[in-house]
């Protein structure tokens, strides 16, 4: 690939599938290098500015919902302190910020716009652009206004078409200085965590409420595209999708590779192949036929669903491995919350998650760099190659148990190797021709990290929750040089 070097170390195999280079490794001129974040887990001022509140307030009330009922009422004071955060990004040579904005503090109760709450976008935005760093702006990452929830949530269909002019407003006000936007972060969270697993907010547990949610949140991202897309047609226009990579337990037993196949249906191509094709696959149709989900569906429908994006965001945490028959010591990797939860899988009784004894993280995830280089492969194969859409990986990070010193700095070995692995996996795929154009790491400082509260910690930044002093860890000085350079040194 053009300006691409790799050395002619041998192979590193970190996985079940792909070797990886453990030499130096660069990446071609212009990739672009962030951070993410998100507007609830990191902004606090809950309260503040005419914000009300959005369903994770709601949620973080209910007893037992999130672990010792924390809450985003404070978080990591990026509302006051952005200002601090944004010249943090500069020195560790960040290209881009990759923010979302909060629906309940641009239109409070998804009613009028607030002015004041727009402000805040706008002054996050100047402060970026005088710094040299590319905004990229996600409109919605799970944070719906309560008093939407309230009418139905995104079982409503109505929430689609509010959420559009949702769009509308944050672009009257950015789309000055914005060029790129995301419509949705993750929807399959928002939908099956949220309305059948219960896991995350609203926290219902129904299998037809996550089908409809699913299918609202796609028509909402396609409303939305088509009128950021009539209000200027150069806006880079995407939506980011997280994905597992299921393999089968054992590749010859039929009944663990229709278990790979359903979770594939359930988790990345339930969304994907509205958006890139048009058309919902026939097989997942069939696993969830008892559950209304083509009840939901219009005439026209999929037509808005699949207007043309620019760019698919990928966020990767790591594969699995599935079978029809339960395996010892399977992985929980949900937080150990009081209240009751469900799966989040509509038609996936009976499917089994299956341990390989890979490294975990502090989440339990499984450490699979190599699985990065098959999803983007396949990804750009069978959809976006195709499609003509640039692939981004969104969000790639990892969490563990940081143990600062009495300085505050973490010296966090395990997060600097699994960037490095995955960073090598991403190059692996470009130098296999897929057109994988940036990167942002998850996340750029410690926050609020859902039904964990703030006991699980994915920044390159410590944040000290009580007096919200920021020092970054070894891997943001490490982050910050592959940045500067553009390249990975050669493993010791
Ligand atoms: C993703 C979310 C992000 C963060 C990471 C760890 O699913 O988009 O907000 O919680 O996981």
């Amino acid at each position: 690939m053009n300006g691409m070097t790799s050395s002619t170390t041998p192979d590193l195999l970190v996985g079940p599938g792909v070797r990886l280079n453990p030499g130096a490794l660069s990446f071609p001129p212009g990739f672009l290098w962030g951070a993410a974040t998100a507007a609830y887990q990191v902004e606090g001022a809950a309260h503040v500015g005419g914000r009300t509140d959005s369903i994770w307030d709601a949620f973080a009330r209910v007893p037992g919902a999130v672990l010792d009922g924390h809450d985003g009422e404070v978080a990591c004071g990026h509302y006051d302190l952005y200002r601090q955060d944004v010249a943090l990004m500069k020195d560790l040579n960040l290209g881009s910020y990759r923010f979302s904005t909060s629906w309940s503090r641009v239109r409070p109760d998804g009613g009028a716009p607030n002015a004041e709450g727009l402000d805040f976008y706008s002054r996050l935005v100047d402060e970026l652009l005088a710094a040299g760093i590319k905004p990229w702006l996600t409109l919605y990452h799970w944070d719906l206004p309560q008093a939407l929830e309230e009418k139905g949530g995104w079982v409503n269909r109505d929430t689609a078409y509010l959420f559009a002019e949702y769009a509308a407003t944050v672009h009257d006000a950015l789309g000055d200085r914005v060029g790129v936007w995301t419509t949705l972060n993750e929807p399959w969270c928002s939908a099956f965590l949220g309305y059948t697993g219960g896991v995350h907010a609203p926290g219902r547990q129904s299998r037809p409420d996550g089908l409809a949610a699913a299918h609202h949140l796609l028509l909402g991202h396609g409303l939305a595209v088509q009128e950021l897309r009539s209000r200027d047609a150069d806006l880079d226009l995407g939506i980011t999708l997280n994905f597992t990579l299921p393999d089968p337990a054992d590749p010859d037993d039929p009944a663990d590779v229709d278990a790979a196949r359903r979770i594939d249906a359930q988790f990345n191509r339930i969304f994907l192949e509205p958006i890139i094709r048009g058309a919902y696959p026939q097989d997942l149709l069939e696993d969830v036929a008892e559950y209304g989900l083509l009840d939901h569906v219009r005439d026209g429908d999929l037509d808005i669903i699949s207007a043309p994006i620019d760019a698919l965001g990928v966020n990767y945490y790591h594969g699995e491995l599935v079978g029809a028959h339960p395996a010892p010591g399977a992985r929980a990797g949900e937080a150990p919350v009081e209240r009751p939860t469900s799966s989040p899988y509509p038609a996936a009784d009976g499917v089994h998650n299956h341990p390989r004894g890979l490294p975990v993280t502090s989440m339990d995830w499984e450490v699979q760099p190599e699985g990065l280089t098959r999803l983007l492969l396949r990804l750009h194969e069978e959809y976006t190659g195709p499609a003509g859409v640039t692939l981004y990986v969104t969000e790639n990070g990892a969490a563990y148990d940081d143990v600062p010193d009495a300085t505050g700095f973490v010296q966090d070995d395990e997060r600097v190797s699994f960037f490095d692995l995955h960073l090598r996996a991403v190059h692996e795929a470009i130098q296999r021709g897929v057109d994988v154009r940036g990167y942002f790491a998850w996340s750029l400082m410690d926050n609020y990290e859902w039904a964990w509260g703030y006991h699980k910690r994915f920044g390159i930044v410590r944040v000290d929750y009580d007096t919200l002093e920021r020092t970054p860890k070894a891997s943001a000085r490490w982050y910050a040089e592959v940045a500067r350079t553009g390249a990975l040194p050669a493993q010791p």
